[in-house]
């Protein structure tokens, strides 16, 4: 008689949204891919048929969702397709990587300290978008990036980590938004990292690694 088998270890199933290029994407595949993320990233949804994002996706075998925005007959409509394909995925978890489109309060409420994003500014300063530029146009010296938790308030919701760059005095939007992007890629994965290790305990605006 064989053995009893060990139960399958159940991970957080994440699904991801993205807008385009998928730079935070990939490092989630590949946070996962080498360990240091215990989850499954079980959908790519994306509002933009361009987005290299589905390139990367098809690429590693994740089922893709393209919502194309242009084709819903209003927001209502759009955030309720968005909101099925998320509970036919069955999601644990929400990753907003480059995701261009402000949540509707359903989804927002339902995945309610279960919803990830990355922004490209040292929250709270620079929300919206252009985050680089309007860091430049300020004239700060120091610049970075933020992995918040989602609220209803755009950019706004508790942060789980922030990184740091030096902004040069040549920097333009382009040489700036590079060196954020590299520290945004390690940042995200640390941070969901942290969350599906179960170790992020958040108490109103705090969020603290246990
Ligand atoms: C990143 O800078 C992210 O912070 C912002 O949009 C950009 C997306 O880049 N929200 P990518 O698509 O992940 O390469």
């Amino acid at each position: 008689m064989r053995p009893p088998q060990p139960s399958p270890v159940q991970v957080p199933r994440m699904v991801v949204l993205a807008s385009g290029r998928g730079s935070n994407f990939q490092a989630l595949i590949d946070g996962v891919a080498d360990g240091r993320i215990h989850a499954s990233i079980v959908r790519l949804i994306t509002d933009n048929p361009g987005a290299y994002a589905i390139d990367r996706a098809r690429k590693e075998g994740i089922p893709v969702s393209v919502l194309d925005y242009l084709v819903f007959q209003d927001r209502t409509a759009y955030e309720s397709a968005l909101f099925r394909e998320i509970q036919d995925a069955g999601a644990d978890l929400i990753i907003l990587a480059g995701y261009m489109r402000l949540l509707g309060e359903p989804i927002v409420a339902a995945f309610s300290d279960r919803m990830i994003n990355i922004h490209p500014a040292l929250l709270p300063c620079f929300p919206g978008l252009h985050a680089q530029r309007q860091a430049l146009e300020y004239g700060v010296k120091v610049a970075g990036c933020t992995v918040h938790f989602v609220t209803h308030e755009m950019d706004s919701g508790p942060i789980i980590a922030q990184r740091c760059v030096p902004v040069g005095e040549d920097d333009d939007e382009e040489t700036l938004s590079e060196r954020i992007l590299r520290e945004e890629h390690d940042c995200l994965v640390e941070a969901v990292a942290l969350f599906c290790d179960g170790r992020l305990e958040v108490t109103g605006r705090r969020v603290r690694v246990r």
